[in-house]
């Protein structure tokens, strides 16, 4: 088996998620609803032979939501352009389990799958801001636990509709007229706690089998959630040793899964600051640092609060009590805020600059840059990392200046061995269950090598993920 090697994401996040990157002088305003800009990022994150493209996405605005967030593709429909426009990189989008329909989704990631040739990849959450119910009518957000058990068997339910064709279900004989082998089309019949779904799907398999399966949420529900049924996480923490923690954390869950736990890949979010010299990266940090508004930093800690309103408290005593606010929407990013501002004894203000800040573990000259990311996967912090892409000249630099100091160390991969997304990642192709099923049951009948009667079509899941 070839050595293990650091994963590479790249996040395309248009004019960017922080409230002022998008006045970048090379950075074009409209690049967050410009499929050229896509186009032209995953391009370059394909050259420097990045695994994948990643988009994130929410169904929820405020007029003071970020720039990014204001005005944007909708994810499917941007990684269907993206992947006619590229060959190898894999394509991964998020989509809300909340308030969506397995079948709905089952389908969209099927085409995606099948149009990229096996790149496909769902980055599954469950929407942190409260504000998205009332724009599918309903009153209140679903209740955090809610929303995640809701998310298991959704997902569940996404990934038996994916198996609704064994992978030779289509013989296509135009010689004797036979089209579709009926024994090898399954329907699902799923009744379970949120969803009916008869099924069968109509689309097959691409040749990665099924799409990779990504998560994003860090509660404690969230980690159980990624330790059950993710293959790659995209995670947040913020020092070494938290993401040490927490990589430790997701290894053991799903090894108390049954899982392989070198089957589940996380990815923390990178945002390096880069310069020729440490020195000259720290002053660039502190001069982005400069550049915040008190405003737009309150703006900012008040998102994973269901953008509370933090103008209302004074900004020089401790941070407020907020009793339950924030547990029912962003609740692993709201507890965090809660947590650092009390042992750290913040006041509001401080709270503030604190998160609005640009703090990145991985500032300094390409090659400290370097080095760091090295650190952190060899000691067992990451399996990956997601570079977030706005400011172009940030990614200039990262592809041109550290990218190939850890591919000459062998750190990251020369060139692509494989076509798929799973292949890049490492990941098995999951067999068909009812293929599975069927190969199970000959092998152990006593008449073994005899022809054996189809599956039934309506096998049924439990709501469990498999
Ligand atoms: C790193 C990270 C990225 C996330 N990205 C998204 C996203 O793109 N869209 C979304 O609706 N929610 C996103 N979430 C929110 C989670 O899916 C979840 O709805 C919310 O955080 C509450 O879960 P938690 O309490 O487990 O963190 C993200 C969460 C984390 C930690």
């Amino acid at each position: 088996m070839s050595e293990r090697q650091l994963k590479l994401g790249a996040i395309l996040s248009g004019v960017g998620t922080t409230q002022n990157g998008w006045r970048h002088p090379d950075l074009p305003g409209y690049a967050s609803i410009d499929i050229d800009w896509f186009i032209d990022n995953a391009r370059k994150a394909e050259a420097a032979k990045f695994d994948l493209v990643f988009i994130v996405d929410s169904p929820y605005i405020t007029p003071d939501s970020a720039p990014h967030f204001l005005n944007r593709l909708e994810p499917l429909t941007l990684l269907s352009a993206v992947a006619g426009a590229t060959k190898r990189i894999g394509l991964v989008a998020t989509l809300t389990t909340s308030y969506t329909e397995p079948f709905n989704v089952a389908r969209q990631f099927g085409s995606l799958d099948l149009i990229s040739r096996g790149r496909a990849g769902w980055n599954v959450v469950t929407t942190g801001l409260e504000g998205a119910a009332g724009n599918y009518g309903l009153e209140q957000h679903i209740d955090h636990s809610v929303r995640y058990r809701r998310a298991a068997e959704h997902v569940a339910v996404v990934q038996g509709l994916w198996d609704s064709y064994e992978d030779d279900a289509f013989p296509r004989d135009k010689q004797r007229g036979v089209f579709l082998d009926k024994s090898k089309l399954h329907a699902l019949n799923h009744r379970g706690e949120f969803f009916s779904v008869s099924g069968p799907l109509n689309i097959s398999r691409s040749r990665q089998g099924q799409p990779v399966i990504f998560q994003a949420g860090t509660s404690e529900e969230g980690r159980d959630l990624a330790a059950r049924i993710a293959n790659g996480i995209y995670a947040n923490e913020e020092t070494f040793e938290e993401a040490q923690d927490y990589y430790r954390d997701i290894k053991r869950r799903a090894a108390a899964y049954g899982r392989d736990p070198n089957e589940i890949l996380i990815f923390p979010g990178l945002v390096p600051i880069l310069a020729d010299t440490d020195e000259q990266a720290r002053l660039r940090e502190e001069e982005v640092n400069g550049q915040l508004d008190l405003k737009k930093a309150l703006v900012q800690l008040g998102r994973p609060f269901n953008y509370h309103d933090f103008t209302q408290y004074p900004l020089d005593e401790p941070f407020p009590d907020l009793g339950e606010l924030g547990l029912n929407g962003y609740r692993g990013g709201a507890d965090r805020i809660k947590r650092v501002a009390k042992t750290e004894g913040l006041t509001l203000r401080e709270t503030a600059w604190r998160f609005a800040a640009r703090r990145s573990p991985f500032v300094g000259s390409p090659l400290t840059v370097a080095n760091e990311m090295e650190r952190w996967f060899r000691e067992g912090a990451v399996d990956g990392f997601n570079f977030r892409v706005s400011n172009p000249q940030d990614f200039q630099e990262f592809v041109e200046r550290v990218l190939p100091i850890l591919r000459e160390r062998g750190v990251i991969r020369r060139d692509y061995e494989h076509e798929t997304l799973r292949g890049h990642l490492g990941l098995p192709i999951p067999a068909n269950r009812h293929a599975a099923a069927r190969t199970a049951a000959r092998s152990s009948s006593p008449n073994h090598g005899h022809a054996l009667a189809p599956i039934a079509s309506g096998s049924s899941l439990s709501g469990d993920v498999e």
